[in-house]
């Protein structure tokens, strides 16, 4: 049976004033399928979700036999269930040693609400420092470390004791001092416009952060799982965070978060405050199933690899006068136009000629592409062909 658009608009919240409004059937691999059965060429993936397309086989696959046994008992750490086990075993074993115990959590955002409440634990310290036109979720937790006055104004009082610095301004490292439980950086900055750390920028924090005795946080929930050619964006830029944060792509679409780090530290906190985060859900079994069938079939598969080799097609085809440049790395790209308008005329007309992009949350003028990893060569062809074609027009 069709769902009508006014009960969507009628029932449903929506976030933004003017949704896309695509009438979603069923997506396969690279592409989503409307109810009219067009299909739509993904560069967006689920917002950096679906690093293996829609659907994987394999990932189905694992789901479905779990889904036979049972979908959920309790989590809390209480039972033994075998694929949450085999995932934190198989991700631990591509750690360093201080993040191989991992917490498994419903979000991106709950994991940064846990990393937040594990460095305070650990260190007794109260501040925060974060960096300015970050993002780093929607809970209270997490919008107190968000770097964007605008966004937290109408939910004030939030947590108080945090810091702002600018990413990738060195003087300004000198905030953080003996008082500062933990410094909450995105390895790459998402919503700001896909900036990249500079002049080894995150070592230089890192560095400070040992001096005085706190902890690094860093926030991968958008880079992980090989969408920069790295499994973490921090092999990439060599540090080793105190807190790794991750979600998104981890179950290549099911909702799941997790923050990683010492065991030592969570036994810390587990032993200070009794049970000191607790979450219902946060990685089930069938969401455990789906991380482990994702994380094995990237890490067997060669797509970590060629991320590199479909970046440099990307900004081979994407030459336009109208394309100021493209931020980011990877499959974490963003073209960035003159004016916001050019950024959303570009979104909209390439969803008429089926092509899905999307905006970024900061940056107005960049247009994001984060596609699946699987894709390939011609729809990266195809999918610029489209780009540089509206770009043409508008
Ligand atoms: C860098 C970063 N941190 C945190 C979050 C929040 O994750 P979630 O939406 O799963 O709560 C996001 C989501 O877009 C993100 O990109």
């Amino acid at each position: 049976m069709k769902v009508a658009k006014s009960d969507f608009f009628k029932y449903q919240t929506q976030t933004t004033p003017n949704p896309l409004g695509l009438e979603v059937d069923f997506a396969r691999g690279n592409y989503i399928y409307d109810n009219k059965g067009i299909k739509y060429l993904d560069f967006v993936a689920g917002v950096s979700a679906c690093n293996l397309g829609h659907c994987h086989p394999v990932v189905e696959k694992s789901i479905i036999k779990q889904l036979k046994k049972y979908m959920h008992v309790m989590v809390y750490g209480e039972f033994i269930q075998k694929k949450s086990v085999q995932f934190c075993k198989l991700l631990a074993g591509e750690f360093p040693e201080n993040l191989q115990n991992i917490y498994l959590t419903n979000s991106g955002t709950e994991a940064i609400e846990g990393a937040i409440k594990l460095a305070k634990s650990v260190t007794g310290r109260q501040e925060i420092i974060s960096a300015s036109n970050s993002y780093h979720g929607s809970t209270q937790g997490s919008l107190s470390v968000l770097g964007k006055e605008a966004q937290k104004k109408a939910f004030r009082p939030l947590i108080p004791s945090i810091k702002f610095i600018t990413y990738n301004n060195e003087e300004e490292i000198n905030a953080i001092t003996h008082k500062t439980a933990a410094v909450v950086l995105e390895t790459i900055q998402g919503g700001a416009g896909f900036i990249l750390p500079k002049n080894e920028y995150l070592k230089k924090v890192k560095n400070r952060c040992e001096q005085v005795g706190c902890l690094l946080i860093l926030d991968e929930i958008q880079t992980g799982f090989g969408r920069t050619g790295t499994l973490f964006g921090f092999e990439k830029f060599e540090v080793i965070p105190d807190i790794l944060v991750i979600g998104k792509a981890m179950a290549n679409g099911l909702p799941v978060g997790a923050f990683c780090s010492a065991k030592k530290y969570m036994e810390q906190m587990q032993q200070q405050t009794k049970l000191g985060h607790i979450t219902t859900f946060g990685g089930n079994a069938v969401i455990a199933s789906a991380a482990y069938a994702t994380l094995k079939v990237l890490l067997k598969s060669k797509l970590i690899h060629q991320v590199k080799e479909k970046e440099l097609l990307f900004r081979k085809y994407l030459t336009h006068p109208k394309i100021k440049k493209i931020n980011g790395t990877g499959l974490m790209l963003a073209i960035i136009l003159e004016t916001s308008n050019e950024a959303n005329e570009l979104v909209l007309k390439c969803l008429e000629r089926k092509l899905i992009l999307f905006w970024l949350l900061w940056e107005t003028r960049a247009v994001r592409i984060s596609p699946p990893l699987t894709i390939t060569k011609k729809e990266i062809k195809k999918g610029c062909q489209i780009i540089l074609n509206v770009l043409d027009e508008i």
